[in-house]
């Protein structure tokens, strides 16, 4: 089965393809921009997004809308991550917690997924908030420790990442759904 992934991201691709080429599934990507609108929550923006390229595109897709939660900044980036990190980055958010002792942190991934109808899959990862480390992955990935890990996840390869990550277990929720429901 072929599956799109709708997306300009292609590290988000990577990690998808590594999770659900597994199961047999064939994902490419479909770098066409839609509108993610202001909400409160990811699973908002995910939906909406879903529904407005339904109108639009033919084959089953999937998308990904994801973001880093950082407690200490009443949950900043959070919905807005994608424009913060073009932004003020990863220096800007380094700057933010300069002197903030709490260091927790989040990211949190919820896949949209049309086949006539959306479906909605979740992930969350715990961690802190760190020293940049590591040149793989993208975005947030070097300031990024999940718990009881030492590295960043830009110092995993995908399939350690994957292993832990908001879009890992999303992807995992995803793929169980599609083994149920394809036969
Ligand atoms: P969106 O899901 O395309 O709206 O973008 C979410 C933003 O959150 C990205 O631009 C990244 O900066 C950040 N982000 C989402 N997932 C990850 C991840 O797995 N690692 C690092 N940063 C991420």
């Amino acid at each position: 089965m072929e599956l799109a992934f709708v997306t300009s991201n292609p590290g988000k691709v990577k990690e998808a393809r590594e999770y659900l080429s597994q199961l047999g599934v064939e994902v490419y990507q479909l770098s066409l921009s839609y509108p993610e609108i202001q909400a409160d929550t990811l699973e908002e923006v995910a939906e909406y997004g879903a529904r407005w390229l339904a109108e639009r595109i033919e084959v089953p897709f999937f998308l990904d809308d994801s973001g880093l939660f950082i407690p200490a900044l009443s949950g900043f980036p959070g919905v807005y991550s994608a424009y913060v990190y073009r932004t003020i980055g990863i220096e800007g958010i380094l700057k933010l917690m300069h002197g903030v002792s709490d260091r927790r942190a989040y990211f949190k991934s919820v896949i949209a997924y049309w086949n006539g109808e959306v479906h909605v899959f979740e992930g969350r990862v715990d961690g802190e908030i760190v020293e940049p480390r590591g040149s793989g992955g993208f975005g947030f990935d070097p300031i990024f420790r999940p718990s009881d890990e030492t590295k960043t996840f830009a110092e995993m390869t995908i399939a350690e990442k994957n292993r832990i990550s908001h879009r890992g277990r999303a992807l995992e929720s995803f793929a169980t759904w599609l083994e149920e429901n394809l036969k």
